[in-house]
């Protein structure tokens, strides 16, 4: 199975963007571009693509997949060094324009709506919106209720606030993907990561539910479901085998599912029918083993 990033039975979603193109940039939103002609005109055929986590291992390689196709990226992260060494990549790859935004998104979330109006003015309009960020923690829960609610925060609440807002800036051009990264630990709670398995189940539930209030409309949103994926947020684990997947591997299905829409992908494929059968094992027989 190899999903491609530019399927060409797949039509493209980005007409001439329709947002007007405007000076202004959130305050946080550094142009790294190196054109500064008019933004939206210039590059009227290439998709607006806003990735969530830009540093995260998966973005940046589902961004070198925008790049290649020339599209106008905003990468959002922390580290404002480091986004705009992906930023600098990103235009040598071939992307139209390459911006960069210095956020914590779990703090920002509640002005996650001013963020995308400011982005989309800045990039001339967007398309395509991946949700890459979070946090894995350590053990099967945090020690303090404080970190607790941290990660649930991180990975549940400000994920949910960014997926309602960048589905509604969508719903207002009716064209548009939302691509959010859940986990395979969402499929069942376990001994092990229970708490980072429960918040990512909620956002499977709380995406699931955008993808059916927008279905039909001209939106997509979809879900994609990492199994084991080689990244500094599995580097305290044991890595290698068959089940272990590479991020490049995994961009690709966000891109594909981008232009597909969902609800729900696995990635690899194969995590859906291992799911299934974890699913399926009854607790009396589930509570006997250490997953
Ligand atoms: N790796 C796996 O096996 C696996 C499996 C299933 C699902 N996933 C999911 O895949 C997504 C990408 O993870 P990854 O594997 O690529 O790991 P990664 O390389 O460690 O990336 C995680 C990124 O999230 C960012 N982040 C965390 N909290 C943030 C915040 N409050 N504001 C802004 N950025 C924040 C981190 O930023 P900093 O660099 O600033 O810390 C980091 O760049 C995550 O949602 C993860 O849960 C991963």
């Amino acid at each position: 199975m190899s999903p491609s990033p530019t399927d060409s039975a797949t039509p493209p979603d980005t007409p001439p963007p329709d947002t007007p193109p405007s000076d202004k940039s959130p305050p946080n939103t550094a142009s790294t571009d190196r054109d500064p002609a008019p933004r939206a005109a210039s590059h009227a055929g290439s998709k607006g693509v806003v990735i969530l986590g830009g540093l995260s291992a998966i973005a940046q390689a589902t961004a070198r997949l925008y790049a290649a196709e020339g599209a106008r990226i905003m990468l959002v992260g922390r580290n404002a060094d480091r986004l705009s060494q992906v930023a600098a990549d990103l235009r040598a790859r071939g992307a139209a324009r390459s911006e960069v935004s210095v956020l914590d998104l779990a703090a920002a979330a509640p002005q996650a709506r001013d963020h995308l109006t400011g982005w989309s003015d800045s990039l001339g309009g967007i398309d395509h919106i991946h949700l890459a960020y979070g946090v894995l923690g350590e053990g099967p829960a945090p020690d303090t209720l404080p970190d607790l609610a941290s990660l649930l925060d991180v990975n549940f609440t400000s994920a949910a606030l960014w997926s309602e807002a960048a589905v509604d800036h969508l719903a207002t051009r009716g064209r548009g993907a939302l691509v959010v990264i859940g986990s395979v630990a969402g499929d069942r709670g376990r001994q092990s990561n229970y708490a980072y398995g429960a918040a990512k189940g909620g956002l499977a539930l709380f995406v699931q539910g955008l993808a059916h209030r927008v279905s039909g409309s001209g939106v997509r949103v979809a879900l994609v479901k990492p199994g084991f994926v080689d990244t500094p947020m599995t580097d305290r684990m044991k890595k290698g085998g068959p089940l272990w997947a590479t991020p490049d591997a995994v961009a690709r299905t966000l891109r594909r599912a981008a232009d597909r829409g969902g609800p729900i992908h696995y990635a690899p494929w194969f995590w859906r029918f291992i799911m299934l059968a974890i699913r399926a094992t009854p607790a009396l027989v589930f509570h006997r083993t250490k997953l």
